[in-house]
């Protein structure tokens, strides 16, 4: 802990007070020639624990991401996530003005008051542009998470697109059990594509190798880089290892996009997808009751319910998502297709709660959905091999039927399609679907059944769509 009564202030009243910050003030000099000043006055609490001041690494951090011109891509429009931010979360606030979509910066609850007094005292810095006013009052904000917290936790990342950058300054100091903690929180948080940046203190190099250690554990590669963020040559690497007097970067990654996707939409399934808040559109039910009987033809007959498409977008995701995912699929389909069948376990089969209509775009059909689902969205919503040969307005209702469906915010709608030609026909669904959402595509490869067509390669995709 640090020790307030050597710095001859009182405790309320401490800012940069640790291993670094000699400095009155830490001022940053801004792209557009503006500057942004964080004070000796910034506000701080007592009784806050560490986060009450700022460290070393979070200003080193900022300064990085601040000077590294490599990093625009890793910033600009993306969705930035803080991770204990303490009072002052520098990271958070220069990715804001570096162009971020989105920020959020995040430490246990009690900071969070702190650290919107200090977030609205940045913006309020006098000489800073009306442009980095604006980046920061409108993409910045402050939500409290405790990494020991599941329902935290789960609400941060219900969004299944993750994080594109992770920012975690200081933060490895604590305890051993909150290292793997926050190791679960990055892993969790992450995007399949992300890029965590980790910066960690003098203090604290016994605990970071932990830390790598227990990143590694959850899957993720970690590489140390230079101050300029650029990676450090593994020679470098080891002797800034054996020194005590430097902040180390890490950039922490999942070593393969696609799998990290999978897991992530097998998560999405399996965490929140509860047997019962899951609707599928396009049973064969659905579909009879509302398809043009060419439609019900193609659809709806059992082989294109047991869609080789459902069944490996089914395989390629883990059990949990398996049984989670399954218990969508009606009876009537899982009997009707040995495929599905195949990976719809019988104890699986007793959640199926109810069949019911659902005619795509009509009010009634999606009302009664959502009553029988609490009133409430449904977490998951799947539809499987439901384009093919439908007509405009048809596809146009079916992606307005998922965007009802889906809980807002935090639902997730999979989509398991296959192309067969003429995807002519199709793209008026991917137009209404891109313009409500946001999509992941995972591909699953080409098909492999008897109507294979020698040029289809990457013929199948299960699309994972979150509202935009
Ligand atoms: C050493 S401070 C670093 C603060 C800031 N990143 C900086 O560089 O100034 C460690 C931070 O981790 C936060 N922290 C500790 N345990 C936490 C937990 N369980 N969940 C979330 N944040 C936590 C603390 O509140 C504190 O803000």
């Amino acid at each position: 802990m640090i020790d307030f009564s050597e710095l001859g202030l009182p405790e309320d009243h401490l800012h940069f007070a640790t291993d670094a910050h000699s400095a009155d003030v830490c001022t940053f000099e801004l792209p557009d020639g503006s500057k942004l000043q964080a004070k000796q006055e910034l506000r701080t609490g007592a009784g806050l624990g560490t986060g009450a001041v700022q460290w070393q690494s979070g200003t080193a951090l900022a300064q990085a991401l601040l000077d590294s011109s490599d990093l625009e891509r890793l910033v600009a429009s993306k969705r930035v996530l803080e991770l204990g931010c303490g009072c002052a979360a520098l990271p958070a606030t220069i990715s804001a003005i570096k162009g971020a979509a989105s920020v959020v910066a995040t430490d246990v609850a009690k900071l969070i008051p702190l650290v919107l007094a200090n977030l609205r005292e940045y913006g309020q810095t006098p000489g800073l542009s009306d442009a980095n006013k604006h980046a920061l009052a409108s993409t910045l904000e402050a939500r409290p998470l405790d990494w020991t917290s599941e329902e935290e936790v789960r609400s941060l990342t219900a969004d299944a697109r993750g994080f594109d950058l992770v920012l975690c300054a200081d933060c490895v100091d604590e305890s051993e059990a909150l290292l793997l903690a926050l190791a679960d929180v990055i892993s969790a948080s992450l995007a399949p594509s992300g890029v965590a940046l980790v910066a960690s203190g003098a203090r604290s190099q016994r605990l970071m190798a932990l830390f790598l250690t227990a990143l590694r554990r959850v899957g993720l590669d970690t590489t140390e880089l230079a101050p300029s963020l650029r990676p450090l040559p593994a020679a470098e690497a080891a002797e800034r290892a054996r020194h005590n007097d430097a902040t180390r970067f890490f950039a922490v990654t999942w070593p393969d996009a696609d799998g990290a996707r999978a897991a992530r939409a097998a998560r999405a399934v399996g965490e929140i997808g509860s047997p019962r808040a899951v609707g599928e559109i396009g049973s064969p039910r659905a579909v009879g009751e509302i398809g043009s009987p060419r439609a019900v033809g193609e659809i709806g007959s059992p082989r294109a319910v047991g869609v080789p498409g459902t069944a490996s977008a089914l395989r390629r995701l883990d059990h949990a998502a398996v049984a989670s995912a399954a218990a969508v699929g009606t009876q009537s389909a899982t009997a009707a297709s040995p495929v599905a069948a195949d990976v719809i376990s019988e104890e699986i089969s007793d959640v199926i709660s109810e069949e019911m209509a659902a005619m795509w775009g009509d009010e009634s059909h999606i009302a009664a959905l959502l009553a029988a689902n609490g009133g409430r969205g449904y977490d998951v919503v799947v539809a499987c091999d439901v384009i093919y040969k439908q007509v405009e307005e048809v596809l146009i209702a079916l992606a307005a039927t998922q965007q009802r469906l889906m809980l807002s915010p935090g639902g997730v709608c999979m989509l398991a399609y296959e192309f067969r030609g003429e995807f002519f026909d199709d793209v008026a669904y991917f137009d209404a679907a891109n313009e409500r959402f946001e999509v992941t595509p995972l591909s699953l490869g080409e098909y492999e059944g008897d109507l294979k067509d020698p040029s289809d390669e990457e013929s199948r995709w299960l699309y994972t769509y979150t509202h935009k």
